[in-house]
């Protein structure tokens, strides 16, 4: 079977398709909320900034008292934060010291295809046979090459980012072949942040007042190990064990920026809180809520590619594995030790809390929620597109077994299953039968209905990624410009990614 490497735990037991964490946690608001370091260019030549990563093995305190085996990039979970200025590029250069081959992917990025993370492009571990050069397999853990001409190996990868793009929270994180999952959820993920003069101009909260917020649920078993159900396929066939891998990995325990819903001391001013949810499977909707009951407003400014044109008022957020979402929360009203919670409307149990912000001094406050925000979205109409595509977003057979389809189609490498020129506005009506998350690598896109009708509120601005509720449908209209190449979409639910939910985007 495919059993992971590097020792994980197998844990059948679960409740509900969640799994259980069976060491002690902390009580919320106990731990503090940790901002992932920002890291420094390791140097710069001719206005590219170089940044090394050492994907590797480390024990992390993550609850407290108890040891947690993670996978990182630099030794932490998140990873360590690149921030880039618009046109400005950045090259990343990773060396993988993990037991197991990996392959990185800028979510978000307008990157050249060569650097996009296809799934068959790895970065090997020293020591590992090149399945590319065919050398064989090691174990059962080797990814499948339908391709092999056109996967490249290596033992460090350098991945190259233009950066051409609008400021927007993006982040990174694992895209293997049929391994993307258990490797996220083991610690492969971080955030890169672009900047540009046109978000610089607002007089937005910034500085200590500016939070990117990682959202991500895990599990922890009896010897303190991350939690993760065994990927043997026929396992995962079994009775009882199918549904709930199936549907995701869940876990009841919520980290913001790998902390157990820690809590943040604050002033009581206007605060920018950078959402992602980097969860494999679960879902969020987000509200903020006082101690003495009173729901905070959540002003929207922007979407997964950056600011809106206008803000956007919500009293709760819905967040899908793998979107953003730019806030603004005004504490100002706020009395000094005063405690506003973030609480998950779709959890239970535990799984309600989030994280919390506790008041500590009052503070003067410059910032402003301007009524215009950008103005640089692209607003491409039906009447330019050169085609209309369907695509079915559904259970299925896969040659390992059931898993997830697009059409009637699991993932193969080997295939092509849109091919668009370069420059091409197309809209794409999606449907989806459970709930699923549906990510474009390159473009961001504009949604124009969903069900039927008007979008959404949260549907504003500019998206990569959106998330399709069961039974729904959506239409979204992009243009495929940038580069040349093979590209992919796929469901952003982990586990349906790695169990077929993935196709090839060729732009020719
Ligand atoms: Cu977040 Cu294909 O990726
Ligand atoms: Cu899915």
């Amino acid at each position: 079977g495919l059993a992971l490497g590097g020792g994980m735990a197998h844990h059948p037991a679960r409740t509900g398709g969640e799994l259980r964490t069976a060491v002690p946690v902390p009580e919320p608001s106990t731990v503090p909320l940790p901002v992932p370091p920002v890291l420094a260019p390791a140097g710069t030549h001719d206005g590219v900034d170089r940044y090394e990563i050492t994907q590797r093995r480390v024990t992390a305190e993550i609850l407290p008292g108890v040891r947690t085996e993670l996978w990182t990039y630099n030794g932490t979970f998140p990873g360590p934060t690149i921030e880039s200025r618009r046109g400005r590029p950045a090259t990343v250069v990773h060396r993988n010291e993990l037991p197991v081959p990996t392959v990185v992917h800028l979510h978000g990025g307008r990157t050249p295809a060569a650097s996009d993370g296809y799934p068959t492009d790895l970065v090997l571990p020293a020591g590992w046979p090149d399945p590319a050069a065919g050398h064989g397999h090691h174990g059962g853990d080797a990814p499948k090459m339908h391709d092999e001409r056109a996967a490249t190996s290596r033992l460090t990868r350098t991945y190259t980012f233009p950066m051409d793009q609008r400021a927007a929270l993006l982040w990174y994180h694992d895209h293997r072949m049929d391994f993307t999952a258990p490797a996220i959820w083991r610690g492969l993920a971080g955030l890169h942040i672009v900047r540009d003069d046109v978000e610089d101009a607002l007089d937005l909260p910034r500085g200590p007042r500016e939070l990117p917020l990682m959202i991500t649920d895990r599990a922890f078993a009896e010897d303190g190990s991350l939690a993760y159900p065994a990927l043997d396929p026929n396992l995962r066939d079994r009775p009882g064990v199918r549904a709930p891998f199936l549907a995701g990995v869940l876990g009841d325990v919520i980290l913001v920026n790998g902390a157990p819903w820690p809590v943040h001391e604050t002033d009581a001013a206007r605060h920018r809180l950078r959402l992602l949810n980097a969860s494999n499977a679960r879902h969020y909707e987000l509200e903020a809520v006082t101690d003495d009951g009173r729901r905070l407003d959540l002003v929207q400014i922007g979407a997964d590619q950056g600011l809106l044109a206008a803000p956007v008022t919500h009293t709760s957020l819905p967040i899908a594995p793998a979107e953003r979402y730019d806030v603004i929360i005004d504490f100002a009203a706020l009395p000094p030790g005063s405690r506003v919670r973030l609480r998950n409307r779709l959890g239970t149990g535990r799984t309600r809390e989030v994280m919390a912000f506790r008041i500590a001094r009052a503070a003067r406050d410059n910032s402003r929620i301007p009524a215009a925000l950008a103005d640089d979205l692209p607003t491409w109409r039906r009447a330019e597109a050169s085609a209309v595509r369907d695509f079915a977003f559904r259970a299925g057979r896969t040659p390992h077994g059931r898993g997830w389809v697009i059409g009637d189609r699991a993932f193969d490498p080997s295939r092509t299953d849109v091919r668009t020129r370069l420059g091409a506005v197309e809209v794409w009506r999606l449907v989806a039968d459970v709930h699923h998350p549906i990510h474009l690598h390159l473009v961001g896109f504009r949604v124009l209905s969903r069900g039927g009708r008007p979008p959404l509120p949260h549907d504003a601005g500019l998206k990569d990624t959106i998330s399709l509720r069961p039974g729904e449908s959506a239409e979204i209209i992009t243009r495929f410009d940038g580069y040349r190449g093979r590209y992919l979409f796929h469901c952003h639910n982990a586990e349906h990614e790695d169990m077929g939910m993935m196709a090839n985007l060729e732009i020719i």
